[in-house]
């Protein structure tokens, strides 16, 4: 892929219509989320025990692929014997990310935390035996890449919580309101053991859907993350008290509506380790995604699946290296830039400079040929092929009626 920039004087930039923000502060939100709105790329991690067997996490068992008693057989199968946090945080670090989110908990409710609830986790249930969250944490700390946990408000192992498969649950909130103020105790009281021993940048809710606010909490819930790091940022699946949304795996073609969003998606098919799903994206595809995305003013989260014992499969680690090595070349034209020039004028993503005084524009695959931009009112100061010396000239055609 080559990308054009034009250094013109370019006038006035794509706002994006606001997204309605009940009860949070217009100016206090947009300030905390300016690294967000900068960092255009993170990485998801799905790590948990569904890696043992390469099967659906969380939802292989509530969806009766694979029976429950089975599904958690798979904790004595969880080393973590070659997990390297180190190695992990310096490829995440060679992709040009940001910040990454890894899965705290799943719906399967095991914590990768040494949880001081009476419930799974890695430290206590599986021969990992160790707090994996904490040295990850410092790795992506010395490599300045921000820390995002992934919580799954959904916990279907825990014995006070409702739903556990698709075709059964233990009992509904209404007729048990007591037993449903115990599972908002315990899965409050397990994020407030994350956000006071990991202090994460960044929160990423999941599940919120089996729920409506008021059940969850969800003022509560986010008024207590804030009351403890007033920066954090929170993903939009908290029924209504999010900062940002979190399309996943498409998103629409067009520009989507919203201040901030982040397009999360698989590298293959799945989430957690599949060894039998082959189905991967290539580094093209997956760079093609990324600046559609960051053209429309979104971020990319691309999600990894690391094996059981720790290690990333090599078609992902493959990935990663690819996305970074084009990072590298084209890293003015993404990061730091603002949504690109609104449909119609460029056969294509584009991206500007913050000044506006830059329009960058990405040509998938184009090597050859003439590039039509349309509807230029400026005078054109360069136009110079990223990543390379070259300069190209340039002739006007018609006039702006
Ligand atoms: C969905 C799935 C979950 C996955 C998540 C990632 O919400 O329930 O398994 O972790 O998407 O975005």
């Amino acid at each position: 892929m080559k990308k054009i920039i034009l250094l013109l004087g370019f006038i006035g930039c794509v706002n994006m219509p606001g997204m309605a923000q009940q009860k949070i502060n217009p100016d206090t939100i947009k300030h905390k989320m300016q690294w967000f709105a900068d960092a255009k790329l993170g990485i998801f991690i799905h790590w948990g025990i569904y890696s043992v067997n390469g099967v659906d996490e969380s939802w292989s068992f509530y969806n009766n692929k694979i029976s429950y008693a089975d599904y958690m057989k798979q904790l004595e199968g969880f080393t973590a014997s070659n997990y390297n946090p180190k190695q992990w945080a310096d490829l995440i670090k060679e992709t040009g990310a940001r910040y990454a989110v890894i899965t705290t908990k799943h719906h399967d409710g095991v914590a990768l935390w040494p949880t001081k609830e009476h419930h799974y986790s890695v430290v206590n249930n599986t021969p990992a035996k160790k707090d994996v969250l904490n040295p990850f944490y410092e790795a992506l700390d010395k490599n300045g890449i921000k820390r995002g946990a992934y919580f799954s408000l959904i916990d279907w192992s825990y014995p006070d919580y409702p739903g556990f498969l698709k075709d059964s649950s233990r009992y509904k909130v209404a007729n048990d309101p007591q037993r449903w103020q115990r599972f908002q105790h315990f899965f409050q009281a397990q994020i407030n053991e994350i956000n006071t021993a990991y202090k994460p940048d960044l929160w990423w809710f999941d599940g919120d859907w089996e729920h409506k606010a008021d059940e969850w909490q969800s003022e509560k819930v986010r008024s207590s993350i804030l009351s403890l790091q007033p920066n954090a940022i929170i993903n939009g699946r908290l029924q209504g008290y999010g900062d940002y949304e979190t399309p996943e795996q498409n998103f629409p073609v067009s520009r989507p509506k919203f201040n901030w969003w982040e397009l999360c998606m698989t590298t293959n098919n799945n989430w957690g380790y599949h060894p039998d799903d082959i189905n991967y994206k290539t580094p093209f595809e997956i760079i093609t995604i990324f600046v559609d995305a960051v053209s429309n003013g979104g971020n990319l989260l691309l999600d990894i699946g690391p094996k059981a014992d720790g290690t990333i499969p090599d078609e992902q680690v493959h990935i990663l290296k690819e996305l970074g090595k084009w990072n590298k070349k084209h890293e003015e034209s993404i990061f730091g830039t603002i949504a690109g020039l609104p449909q119609g004028h460029f056969y294509g993503p584009s991206t500007l400079s913050k000044d506006s005084t830059t329009v960058y524009l990405f040509l998938p695959g184009q090597t050859t040929g003439n590039i039509m931009l349309k509807g230029l009112d400026n005078s054109i100061k360069d136009i110079q092929v990223v990543g390379t010396s070259a300069h190209l000239q340039h002739k006007v055609v018609g006039k702006i009626s």
